[in-house]
């Protein structure tokens, strides 16, 4: 039987397992990435566990997330970066030089490699050929030092793209389609392949930006083969020695096919507050629009920002309606700028940004309260913009840009027959792309500044969690419902954010957005379960979600069903991920004394799955723990980097 894709790719990097879907396989990783909010707990874990040299062929360091300097400890978190790239081996990517997985597409990302990173949108570069997982920090410190990557093998689904994009439907309404089909929760424990005729008209950025949007899906990753157009865009980038060809064998065989006639699509739109809200933009037309956003890793290109800037040319903004461009990249914006396109964007009434994450985080840009913003970022979770009543809607750039123009949302289609002027701009390569060779501020091992870590005040040690104990018990801390994001358990804004390499003091901040008597509440009750529904930690690859509910004492979380990464990070900390029925979890109430009835070390340990949980004394659930028997071991050890510093110590 032929290969996948995919199989192909892990198959050439396989280290243990087999490729029987459902099977944990352990895989070789080439290229690591990570950014600034993830990366200071990555370069901690790995000094922790006396790792002293990368050991991939890749390893970038991004300041992304948090770039404005306007606190010390953010200006001391990017030289600690700084100094850890140079000491342990990485590239370093200033704060300003762009987004992780934009200057990462730009730079390094080739096809046929795998990558691991500590951000959730890692899989972008699957629009290229690379095969890229999203990860908790800790899985990219062990790998960066050459320990396998390990995963449950996931289902392989063909998405068969047939016909054409027609105008003014975008890369992004491919992806939007996929979330109205599937919802967030339906790439859970699958790889998104995709094949046929269609993908031969879509360009390389095209295929970043479907590919980047999987992981609101719940992907594990999302691919696409390579060809001539991927030959191409290495081409301009001056990398075309690092092309590859990589299709699917014909006769492969898939887990399941989706198929999106690209002919049949139209201008989408997710409406608040969650990506899969998706409907036609016409079905929302008319909402009066007070902010529009242009920018992140999901439409942050010069291909993404360029069609706007032909819309814009010649036109004004609505003047209650405040348009911010900010570039996924500095070569996006220097492209731009180079062009002229900055200027008459300018003149357009455009706020130009510089290249950062910023307002997907909610670090700047926060809308006013009760008021609309439309944005071409991939998530608009409530909360994520900044401010907690918010009305974010996720769009492609298209869609943004007319409705900036027009001070309310409308299908571009509309408004180009409004005005009658204004033709669909399609999607337009570059001519001059540049490289890290001539980039200042993307900084190469060998041309490191420090040979020494940096560390500032605001810097502390990693915290180590004991071995698992034998009697688990605590009460219910906090019930949550369905969809829980770790923006909900740490969010990622300004004031918070900085504290990441701060653990006791952001574990003050955990789930305060669902309860913000949480964390003392743990911290006296000293042990404790959360209780949650399905989904429990969607959204991003932030450990911190795992590691402050460890820090405050927390040692497991019964939910229906667990966010991939999320549940790996749970592993990673040694907090008991357990799952429950519906039944079971509705009768829980918040406060209700938990105990797990079995001795839980040895059944870890021993492989046991189903666990006996006691309730108020008073009645019993059964619940399961799904676990490979590595990860038993790392959670009986007390968590990742204890059972890796074990590991080494035993030899
Ligand atoms: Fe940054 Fe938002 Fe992407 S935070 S990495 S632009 S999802």
């Amino acid at each position: 039987m032929g290969q996948t894709l995919t199989e192909k790719i892990l198959d050439d990097h396989l280290v243990e397992g087999e490729l029987e879907t459902g099977e944990e396989i352990g895989i070789e990783i080439d290229q690591v990435l990570t950014q600034d909010t993830t990366g200071t707990l990555v370069w901690l874990q790995f000094e922790a566990l006396d790792m002293d040299e990368v050991q991939t062929e890749v390893a970038a360091q991004y300041c992304d997330h948090q770039t404005y300097q306007f606190d010390f400890k953010n200006t001391d978190d990017h030289r600690f970066l700084r100094s850890a790239a140079g000491t342990f081996g990485a590239h370093y990517s200033r704060p300003g030089n762009g987004i992780c997985h934009n200057v990462h597409k730009e730079n390094f990302a080739a096809p046929g490699k795998t990558m691991l990173g500590s951000d959730s949108h890692t899989p972008t570069p699957g629009g290229l050929g690379e095969l890229a997982i999203g990860s908790g920090g800790l899985d990219v410190a062990v790998a960066m030092g050459g320990g396998p990557y390990y995963i449950e093998m996931p289902e392989i689904v063909s998405v068969r793209l047939e016909g054409e994009l027609p105008e003014w439907a975008t890369a992004k309404d491919v992806i939007l389609e996929m979330l109205r089909r599937l919802s967030v929760k339906g790439g859970v424990g699958k790889i998104f392949e995709y094949t046929g005729p269609g993908v031969e008209t879509l360009t390389v950025p095209e295929r970043t930006t479907i590919t980047n949007m999987g992981t609101e899906l719940g992907a594990t990753t999302s691919i696409f083969p390579t060809d001539e157009e991927t030959k191409d865009w290495l081409s301009r980038l001056g990398r075309e020695d690092e092309y590859v060809e990589l299709t699917p064998d014909d006769d492969a065989e898939y887990d399941d096919e989706i198929v999106i006639d690209l002919s049949d699509l139209e201008p989408l739109i997710a409406k608040p507050s969650m990506p899969d809200n998706v409907v036609p933009v016409r079905e929302v037309a008319g909402e009066k629009v007070d902010q529009v956003i242009l920018g992140s890793c999901t439409n942050g290109g010069y291909e993404d920002i360029l069609p706007a800037a032909k819309m814009l040319e010649g036109r004004t903004i609505d003047r209650k309606t405040d348009l911010i461009v900010a570039p996924g990249s500095k070569q996006a914006s220097e492209m731009l700028a180079r062009e002229g396109w900055v200027a008459e964007m300018m003149a357009a009434g455009v706020n130009f940004s510089e290249a950062t994450c910023g307002a997907c985080i909610g670090i700047g840009h926060v809308p006013a309260s009760d008021s609309v913003s439309l944005r071409t970022f991939n998530r608009n979770f409530e909360g994520r913009s900044g401010i907690e009543d918010d009305s974010v809607y996720l769009c492609s750039p298209e869609v943004a840009t007319a409705a900036a123009l027009k001070g309310e949302i409308v299908d571009p289609r509309d408004l180009a027959d409004e005005l009658g002027d204004m033709d669909a701009p399609g999607i337009e390569m570059g001519s001059k792309y540049g490289t890290s060779a001539d980039d200042p501020d993307l900084i190469a091992p060998d041309e490191a500044v420090d040979d020494d870590l940096i560390k500032g005040p605001n810097i502390g040690d990693v915290p180590l969690k004991d071995e698992l104990e034998s009697e688990l018990a605590g009460p219910a801390l906090l019930k949550m419902q369905d969809n829980i994001t770790t923006d909900h358990i740490i969010p990622a804004t300004q004031d918070i954010l900085m504290y990441r390499s701060n653990i006791p003091k952001l574990s003050e901040f955990t789930l305060s957005r669902v309860d913000d008597s949480f964390a003392q509440r743990a911290l006296d009750a000293d042990g404790g379960f959360l209780v949650a529904g399905e989904n429990y930690g969607q959204g991003s690859s932030r450990e911190h979600a795992a590691l402050c509910p460890m820090f405050l004492g927390v040692e497991g979380v019964l939910a229906q069903s667990f966010a991939r990464i999320h549940k790996a990070n749970l592993f990673n900390f040694g907090l008991l991920p357990l799952e429950i029925d519906a039944d079971d979890y509705e009768q829980i109430e918040q406060g209700d004394d938990i105990e797990v009835v079995d001795d839980v070390a040895e059944a870890v340990r021993s492989g046991q799955e189903e666990f006996t949980v006691r309730v108020n004394d008073d009645w019993e659930l059964t619940a399961t723990l799904d676990a490979s028997e590595r990860e038993r071991r790392i959670l009986a050890d007390g968590g990742k980097l204890s059972h890796t510093k074990k590991q080494a110590e035993s030899g």
